[in-house]
This record gives C-alpha cells, structure tokens and sequence, in this order.
C-alpha cells in the first residue's frame, strides 16, 4: 500500500497540491506534451551537486565514469564541475572530445583497447591509460618504438575480492576478466614490467571491485590487499574505480558519495597510503538525477495469475532489469504520493516476453490506458546501455533546471535507423 519513498525521485522533485510531479520546476504532464513519450528527464542541479560532492571528498583527479550517461551536454557539466572522465572506448573519448574536454582529462581504461585506440590516446597526450593486461603492455612497447612517447599510466588490480553484487557486475574477484590478478602474482610481474619499461610511466595502482556495491568494507578489503604495491612503491597515485551503489526500490540505502569517500581515504590512510586517492563514481552521479516516463498503451488482465501493463518503451531504453534482474519503483506522476496498492508487471513493446521493466510493480488502483507512467532511478546505465532492437528509436533526452527544459539528446527518427546502411 505505500507511497513511492520520496528518496528515490532527483533532489529536485516536488508533488504539487493536484498531485502532479514536477523536477526543477518542469510538469512532468508539460515535459511529455512537448517532448513526447518515453523521456528521460535529468533533473541538472542533481547531476551537479554529485559531482561537486565527488570533487568535495576525494578532490582533483577523480573521474566520473562516463559508461553510465554519456553525451555532449554530460560531458560539458561534468567538465564545468571539475572532473576527470573515465572512458572505456575510442567512442566514449570521441564524444568527450567533440564535447570539448581536453585530452589530458581523459583516462583510457579498457581490458582490451585496441592498437587504434591506445594509439589515438598516447597522441592526444590522455591525462592516464589503465593498463589491464600483458597483452596491452606490448601494444604500448610496439608504439613507443614508433613514436617515444610514453604515456603515464596506473595497472589495473584484480584484488581477489567478491563484492556482493550481481555477478555481471563484479570484476574484483580471482575470476575476471578485469585487470592483473594480485594471487597469481600478476600485479607483481605487471608492476615490475612497468617500472622498468621506457615505454610508460608508471604513476599508480589502479582498482574496481564492482558496481552497485552498498558495503563499504569491500572497498576497504581491495584497499587492504593492493596498498603494499602503492605504498612500498611510494607511487603518486591510487584509484578506487567506481562501484558505489545506490538504493532503487523501497527499503535499500546506500552510503552517500562524501561518506563512501571518506571511508575509502580513511582506509588508504590507515593502510600507509599517503598518495593522491581517486575514483570513478559512475552511477552514484547520474541515477537519481532521472526519470523515465512512459505512456500506458495496454493492460491486460491474466485472471489469477497478473496483470500486464504496457508502456511503449522497455528493454531497448532500460535492458537492466532483462539482464541483472534489477529492480525499479513504478508510479504515475499524476498521482506522485498515492498509496500503490494494486501490483502489476511493466513490459515494454518489444517482441520478448523477458521484456520487462519492473516485475512486480506497485502502483495506484486506478491506473489506466493513456496514463503517464515513470520509473524512477534511471540515470545511469539505461539511455547508455539502450539500443534500436525491434527498430524501436531511441527515447530524447532533457535537461531540466529552474523551471526550464532544454532536449540534450533527441528522439531518433525513422531515418536515423537507415543511417549506417550501405
Ligand atoms: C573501471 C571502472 N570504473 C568505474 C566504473 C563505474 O562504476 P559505477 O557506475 O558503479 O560507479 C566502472 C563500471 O563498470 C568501471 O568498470
């Protein structure tokens, strides 16, 4: 029967006294007359504040991860807020540079880049390259005969740690495809290798244990086990990754991006870690700062079995509850503070009955066909990991401050899906 938690909608969310929900002073009833349906809507103050929060704590250097929401206006408030950019492909460092963000901001990470991508990077002078195999070591020798350069670099720990997370989310434990095992005595080889080399500069140690981690004594363990690298090395430099989680459905929290950074300098400290700490909080900046709404096309009564209400988006802008099984709060902005006391399950229109976009959601007796429906908490890693399946064009994306909207990204069109045929 209860409300959705007031904490999950961005800082900037208010309930007028109609019931109608707006953020930054935006009618969500307005925003989806003008822009139309499904919509994601960034409530802008929010994205700044997190990213003020993260320089606040852990200062220059730390990165935002740009896998979680990436466009040009992303990445020119990122870059106005002081951060460094995470970028794990030649794509994501394009759309950084086109936004106008200066090489040296950027940090190549990657566990398999290419010889065009680490060219391009050493060239455009990127401020790091997270050096994530052995493989990538000799890609960095063969270019550094061609030109000299020698870029600086952090190696990439794989601490050994199981974070209790989805398992297509953790990449610290032993069985990962991330980074230089510190068991196998990879790290040590790894590290040995770029000390001596002329090819790179080896400035720090480098580790993620996962995303969406809510117990800070993970990060803590990772710091336990990879500080002896960092500090008898008396490297300038350790990185954290990213990895904070946040809380999506009713009953999760999740700490705060200034106490996450407080406990992971506080451990480094304690460790005897006196160099320059630094992350790369990806979600914890973006998630809460939107929402998506959809409209309500279909609802179909299963008797005794469920009810299927049909939005006209899904998988293709949020595959996350299709391939984690992640869970989001359904409400309808008409009726923001209503008790939701009918469960329903919230498909997309795509041609997969997996196709869901929360399994059992809570929302008012009286939704309806043509109904606007939003969930909320989807910032990072839905328009990022959103694709065209079944041709379905991408959602527009807006921004919304001090009661004024502007489209950041906009709705595909028809020929935009003919647009890389030959
Ligand atoms: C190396 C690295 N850094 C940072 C992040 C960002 O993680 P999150 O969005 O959970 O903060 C990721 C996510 O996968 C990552 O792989």
């Amino acid at each position: 029967m209860t409300a959705l938690p007031r904490h999950l909608l961005p800082d900037n969310a208010e309930i007028h006294p109609d019931g109608w929900l707006s953020i930054a002073g935006c009618r969500v009833d307005d925003l989806a007359a003008e822009y139309g349906t499904p919509l994601f809507v960034y409530d802008e103050a929010h994205l700044r504040a997190r990213c003020q929060e993260a320089m606040e704590v852990f200062g220059e250097g730390v990165a935002y991860a740009t896998k979680a929401f990436h466009c040009l206006a992303m990445a020119r408030l990122v870059h106005e807020e002081g951060l460094c950019f995470d970028v794990a492909t030649g794509g994501e460092m394009h759309v950084a540079l086109v936004a106008g963000v200066p090489a040296d901001r950027l940090i190549l990470h990657g566990n398999n880049k290419s010889l065009e991508e680490l060219r391009w990077a050493r060239e455009l002078g990127v401020r790091r390259i997270v050096v994530d195999s052995f493989d990538e070591f000799d890609r960095l020798d063969q270019l550094h005969a061609e030109d000299g350069r020698v870029p600086q670099i952090l190696v990439r720990a794989t601490p050994g740690i199981e974070a209790h997370t989805h398992e297509f989310v953790r990449t610290g434990q032993v069985d990962s495809k991330f980074g230089f095992g510190v068991g196998s005595g990879d790290l040590t080889k790894a590290v040995d290798w770029a000390s001596g080399s002329p090819a790179v500069e080896l400035v720090g140690v480098h580790a993620h244990i996962g995303s969406q981690v809510f117990v800070a004594d993970f990060f803590h363990q990772a710091i336990e086990v990879i500080a002896p690298w960092v500090r008898d090395l008396d490297l300038p430099e350790l990185s954290i990754g990213g990895g904070l989680g946040v809380p999506y459905v009713q009953g999760e929290t999740a700490p705060t991006i200034t106490e996450w950074g407080r406990t992971v300098v506080d451990s480094c400290r304690a460790a005897g870690i006196t160099s320059r700490v630094v992350a790369e909080p990806g979600r914890a900046i973006a998630a809460q700062a939107a929402i998506t709404v959809y409209s309500v096309g279909t609802v179909k009564d299963v008797p005794g079995v469920r009810t299927y209400v049909s939005v006209d988006g899904g998988m293709s802008d949020n595959p996350r509850p299709v391939l984690y099984g992640s869970g989001y709060e359904a409400f309808l902005p008409r009726a923001t503070a209503a008790d939701r006391p009918r469960t329903v399950t919230v498909v997309g229109k795509h041609c997969e009955s997996g196709d869901m976009l929360v399994r059992d959601a809570q929302v008012p007796a009286d939704l309806r066909v043509g109904d606007l429906l939003a969930t909320a908490v989807t910032g990072a890693y839905g328009h990022s990991m959103g694709s065209n399946y079944n041709k379905v064009l991408r959602p527009p994306v807006i921004f919304v401050q001090d009661g004024e909207s502007r489209l950041v990204v906009r709705r595909e069109t028809y020929a935009d899906l003919l647009d890389c045929e030959a």
